[in-house]
């Protein structure tokens, strides 16, 4: 029982009786059918996830066993030392060690050549940017993105995300006070509501709003004209944005993880800035076991740097690194206790799959969201972990891993081929989807 159901409804320990409830109603009608043409099946197991909260969050009795229950429970997923998602009190440390510029941004070469290409382009003719939507796992530097470009364009940006817009009079102040060029940036941009991404439409298009002013029964909706912004939407997971939405940005990025060389170099960035000795093998050391993500370098680059304090020098040397790592539970590849718990349930209590998230989620304790946002990626994108139709299945290099022989069937992805993999997976998963729905849309038909 190790799901945090007040996450789950989006609200704190302390939430009132009151809080619950409407969290609740909140999100249930957010993720309603009818909203989530494009990914029902998404909301669905989402819907039964918050169900299951509010049937234990609001009941008077039950919540108190669970209070007192999950008082004993281990640290969850969310606080892994590898995780990609920001945690608490890590927001001012990431904010120093944030590049400003262009020129600071590490790796990702053809999206800031691109950006930079674009900017300049708008300076020059005085236009104001293109909407720009920014995808990719989290921590990879997307909001970072956000914040250099209001910079290098010399204009304000505002911030706010999807799921604090819950109508179209939430953007309406975004949307007035923003000048000829400013940015207002969407996080999670998934998550908006159906409505207000429909009032945004015409915004994003025209810079014209239909906007009614109150409800009252002569009130009819007012145009208003809007000074020419710009929008950045950042998310992590593109396939649930609508069409219509997804076409009305002009430019669209990807950022895939770094390598190892680019994640070298913002080890040893953030650690010039926290006034902390590297070597280069320690640099190494960290960077391999980063999982692609600065976040995550930047954050073993803080405990090392306690452990160096502390333990050795102050000096983070490969030694150091090592040592320091072991100690969280972090093998030399970046995965953890997560990580090993995911792939050893596949080995030994699937016999190396496939198995459905749901079954995997359900024998882990874990949340589905977690392990498809947080663990999957980073095992898909180094070949340990491959998403077939029937479910998911370990590959030959995870037996090599966790040191097994690998048994005669278990399938083999070559380096080399592992994007390709990981394209041929999400194309499946598509495609699987779109015949899914094509079923649902023939039952229908033939209803009529
Ligand atoms: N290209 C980069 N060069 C140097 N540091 C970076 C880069 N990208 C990200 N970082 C560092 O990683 C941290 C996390 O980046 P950021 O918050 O922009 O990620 P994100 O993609 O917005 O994540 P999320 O999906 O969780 O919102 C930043 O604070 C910054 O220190
Ligand atoms: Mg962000």
């Amino acid at each position: 029982m190790s799901k945090d159901y007040y996450r789950i409804l989006g609200i704190n320990r302390g939430a009132t009786e009151d809080e619950i409830k409407k969290a609740y109603r909140k999100l249930a009608r957010e993720l309603h059918p009818d909203a989530n043409a494009e990914d029902n099946e998404w909301a669905e197991r989402k819907m039964k996830e918050i169900n299951e909260a509010y049937e234990v969050l609001g009941d008077k009795e039950k919540r108190e066993q669970y209070d007192q229950e999950s008082q004993s429970q281990p640290k969850t997923s969310k606080e892994r030392v590898v995780g990609a998602e920001a945690t608490t009190g890590e927001a001012d440390f990431d904010w120093g060690l944030r590049p400003k510029s262009l020129d600071e941004y590490v790796g990702q070469r053809e999206t800031v050549e691109r950006l930079h290409i674009a900017i300049l382009a708008s300076k020059q003719r005085g236009e104001t940017l293109d909407h720009l939507l920014v995808h990719g796992p989290p921590g990879l530097g997307k909001t970072t993105l956000a914040y250099i470009i209001a910079e290098e364009l010399d204009r304000e940006i505002s911030i706010t995300s999807g799921p604090a817009l819950e109508r179209p009079g939430d953007v309406m102040p975004f949307l007035t006070n923003a000048d000829d060029g400013d940015i207002i940036f969407i996080d999670e941009i998934h998550r908006l509501p159906r409505v207000v991404e429909e009032f945004l439409y015409s915004a994003m298009e025209d810079y014209m709003v239909n906007f009614t002013l109150d409800k009252g029964m002569y009130s009819k909706p007012l145009p208003f004209r809007l000074k020419k912004f710009t929008i950045i939407g950042a998310t992590t997971r593109p396939a649930m944005l609508t069409r219509p939405l997804r076409d009305r940005f002009g430019i669209q990025q990807h950022l895939d993880f770094y390598d190892e060389s680019d994640l070298v170099k913002i080890a040893r960035r953030s650690s010039r800035i926290l006034h902390t000795k590297i070597e280069t093998a320690g640099a190494h050391e960290l960077a391999r076991r980063a999982r692609g993500t600065p976040r995550i370098v930047n954050r073993l680059l803080r405990r090392v740097r306690d452990y160096a304090q502390v333990r050795a020098d102050g000096v983070i040397s490969k030694e150091v690194a090592e040592a320091a790592l072991k100690l969280e539970g972090i093998d030399e590849l970046g995965l953890d206790r997560l990580d090993h718990g995911v792939l050893n349930v596949i080995k030994d209590i699937y016999n190396g799959g496939p198995v459905g998230i749901e079954a995997l989620a359900a024998t882990l304790n874990e949340e589905v969201d977690t392990l498809v946002d947080v663990v999957e990626p980073y095992l898909l994108k180094i070949g340990f972990l491959a998403r077939t139709p029937s479910g998911r299945r370990i590959t030959r290099r995870a037996y090599e891993h966790l040191g097994e022989p690998p048994p005669p069937g278990a399938i083999t992805i070559q380096p080399s081929l592992l994007d390709e993999a990981f394209d041929a997976n999400e194309s499946l998963r598509q495609k699987a989807k779109a015949q899914r729905k094509g079923e649902i849309g023939a039952e229908k038909n033939e209803e009529k």
